[in-house]
């Protein structure tokens, strides 16, 4: 391998090891703590016959569940994509694999990524490449093989100014990024999604978006991994550890930046994400207009403690969802949407 593809293959491990090992959690609350579903005390309703299930691109899901971008790359996240597209083909789920740059650039690293559709034949799948890469002279090409990769079902790219801001490696040249998401997302015959990695996506950049022909948003808020967390454990200058510190809270909330998306219209897909903890979370983002939430970290350290811990960790998501629905007397999520206190 050459210097480059050794070096974006380790930074990943690094990304992984600390998000595993380390602290990387803002202290502002993702604000669903202040978002309330009513109450139904006499729900009318047999639990049993409750539906949580969905359809995305075409395809149905059991519950409005992402296990959100992650890995690929390395053997290891090898391993880790592979468990995470088991528990999405088990759960009948949506996955996205981490950002696939490294195997676009160095030929031996495709089946990083590719694993998770050999696991998940059915499942809605999501590439992922960075905004940045865009003006590496990534183009419309690159995009393709990313999805051809795992014959994903759309792809996200990924806007991450913050964590570019920090790496000393960073790619900062972010201008004229939007003309060029919209040229990919014209020609691809997949929809594009645009997602943040936790600083949260405001309004009127959700809105030029989807003037450009993006097809969903995901927030992907301020309240769970931080990313200028992340990079702090990373940097051994002073200045640049400073730097990341300076940032840990950086962004929007994802509640509020969820709110500022709700206006979009129906056919945007929403995804709620961003420190997420639990269903009665999901459900909550479901009422105030979400069509999917997702989970990043919650389920690389369930995964990283094992398959059944994985297993656990969603089936446990599933059911607080469905009690939530319960409790507020929503037997689909159709309903639920209309059970969000105002
Ligand atoms: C170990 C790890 C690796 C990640 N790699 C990527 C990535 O390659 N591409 C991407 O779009 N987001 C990546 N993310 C960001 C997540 O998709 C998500 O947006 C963010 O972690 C916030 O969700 P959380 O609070 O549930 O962790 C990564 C997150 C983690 C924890």
């Amino acid at each position: 391998m050459d210097d480059q593809v050794t070096r974006i293959s380790a930074r990943k491990d690094e990304h992984l090891r600390i998000c595993l090992e380390e602290e990387v959690q803002s202290d502002v609350p993702t604000g669903f703590d202040e978002v309330h579903l009513q109450v139904l005390t006499l729900p009318e309703l047999d639990f049993d016959s409750i539906d949580s299930s969905t359809v995305v691109f075409g395809k149905k899901l059991d519950a409005p569940l992402l296990i959100s971008s992650m890995t690929g790359g390395s053997g290891k996240t090898r391993q880790f994509n592979q468990q995470l597209a088991r528990a999405a083909n088990e759960f009948n789920i949506a996955m996205g694999v981490g950002s696939q740059r490294v195997a676009l650039v160095h030929d031996g690293l495709e089946d990083t990524f590719a694993i998770a559709r050999k696991e998940a034949p059915n499942a809605l799948l999501f590439a992922n490449l960075g905004v940045a890469q865009l003006n590496e002279g990534f183009g419309l090409d690159k995009c393709k093989r990313a999805v051809d990769m795992l014959e994903a079902d759309g792809i996200f790219i990924h806007l991450n100014a913050l964590q570019e801001a920090l790496q000393p490696e960073g790619n900062r040249n972010f201008s004229g990024l939007l003309n060029q998401i919209e040229n990919i997302a014209k020609a691809l015959p997949v929809p594009v999604i645009a997602k943040e990695v936790g600083c949260g996506i405001d309004p009127q950049t959700a809105k030029l978006l989807v003037d450009a022909g993006i097809s969903g948003i995901d927030v992907a808020g301020v309240g769970g991994t931080s990313w200028a967390a992340v990079e702090m454990y990373r940097q051994t200058d002073p200045v640049r550890k400073a730097l990341c510190q300076t940032y840990i809270d950086w962004g929007i909330p994802t509640a509020q930046a969820l709110q500022g998306i709700t206006d979009l219209p129906a056919g945007v897909l929403k995804i709620s994400s961003g420190g997420l903890r639990n269903g009665l979370d999901v459900a909550k983002s479901i009422a105030m207009g979400a069509d999917l939430a997702g989970f990043a970290r919650k389920l690389i350290i369930a995964a990283h403690n094992g398959a059944e811990s994985l297993s656990e960790a969603i089936s446990l998501i599933m059911l607080e969802l469905k009690v939530a629905m319960f409790l507020s007397g929503a037997n689909d999520l159709i309903t639920l949407r209309t059970r969000l206190v105002k």
